[in-house]
């Protein structure tokens, strides 16, 4: 099995639920209130070392409680830290997750996720063989994370690209990525399909949340439903999708069989509170019984 290296952010998610969002100047009573491991990368990272993929996280936490709390998690999940870098005088990243009728809005607090240094990519690029997969996300700096893909591109990865949060600069760096997984509004934020491709995009999986997915090659598109679960919070399904796709290209799997599996993780991780914690296992997916 080929190696999962993921550069990106680590955060603890500080969620409550609500009945709505409330207004400028309005207080408002929420419920379930819960402190969770979190961050994009680290989410997918989880998801991809629950589903049994040899993983290498390269990422940033500060000197604090959280950041041993993530890494503490890591180590449960036998996820290899040793490309994680302790930032002094700064705290972890947090996000903030205000929960209203199963959807997530997030404001993120980057604290060591911001001091990720092109030496920690090539620390964790130092384990990379051709072939290894690749993943990142955009919650660190636009400019360490295209560095990330144009050396594991050089180096012969298979480089995965997850525009989350959308920013336009990182189109400069399509060049050196082999597949992008946008959900809808990142798409159409980085121009659509044909714009991604005309960039050198080879292959975009687009999540369309509780419709499925697509999946875009120069044959054209395809659309693929996914399975209709309970939606109790859906913060981490987009990361879970991610990590369980990457895993399955690193077992030798085919796009379609791989994204077929990562649907069904992300909708179940959907059904349960919470990012990191809501992700099943490689054996929940396969058990789960469909209604
Ligand atoms: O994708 C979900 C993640 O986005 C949360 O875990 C939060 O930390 C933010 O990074």
């Amino acid at each position: 099995m080929k190696k999962v290296i993921i550069v990106g952010s680590l955060n603890m998610d500080l969620s409550i639920q609500a009945p709505y969002c409330p207004q400028a100047g309005e207080t408002l009573s929420g419920s379930g209130f819960l402190t969770n491991c979190g961050g994009k990368g680290a989410n997918q990272a989880i998801a991809a070392g629950k589903f049994g993929a040899d993983v290498f996280m390269c990422g940033c936490v500060g000197k604090d409680e959280f950041g041993q709390k993530i890494l503490q998690n890591f180590q449960k999940e036998k996820i290899c830290t040793d490309y994680i870098r302790k930032v002094e005088n700064i705290s972890t990243g947090i996000a903030v997750i205000l929960i209203t009728k199963g959807e997530n809005r997030i404001v993120l607090n980057a604290g060591a996720n911001a001091f990720l240094q092109k030496t920690d990519i090539d620390n964790v690029l130092s384990v990379a063989e051709k072939g290894d997969i690749f993943l990142t996300q955009l919650e660190n700096d636009i400019h360490e994370i295209g560095y990330g893909l144009e050396k594991a591109k050089e180096k012969g990865l298979f480089t995965i690209l997850n525009p989350a949060p959308a920013n336009i600069a990182v189109k400069k760096y399509f060049q050196f990525v082999d597949l992008i997984i946008p959900n809808e509004s990142e798409l159409n934020i980085l121009g659509g399909t044909r714009e991604i491709m005309n960039a050198g995009v080879q292959t975009i999986v687009t999540t369309l949340g509780g419709r499925g997915y697509e999946i875009t090659d120069s044959y054209g598109t395809t659309k693929y439903d996914c399975i209709k679960v309970n939606v109790v919070d859906t913060t981490g399904a987009g990361d879970t999708f991610c990590g369980v796709l990457a895993t399955e290209l690193a077992n030798g799997k085919d796009l379609k069989t791989a994204a077929f599996f990562a649907s069904r993780a992300a909708s179940i991780s959907c059904t349960k509170k919470g990012a990191a914690v809501s992700i099943p296992s490689r054996k929940e997916v396969l058990d789960y019984k469909i209604n």
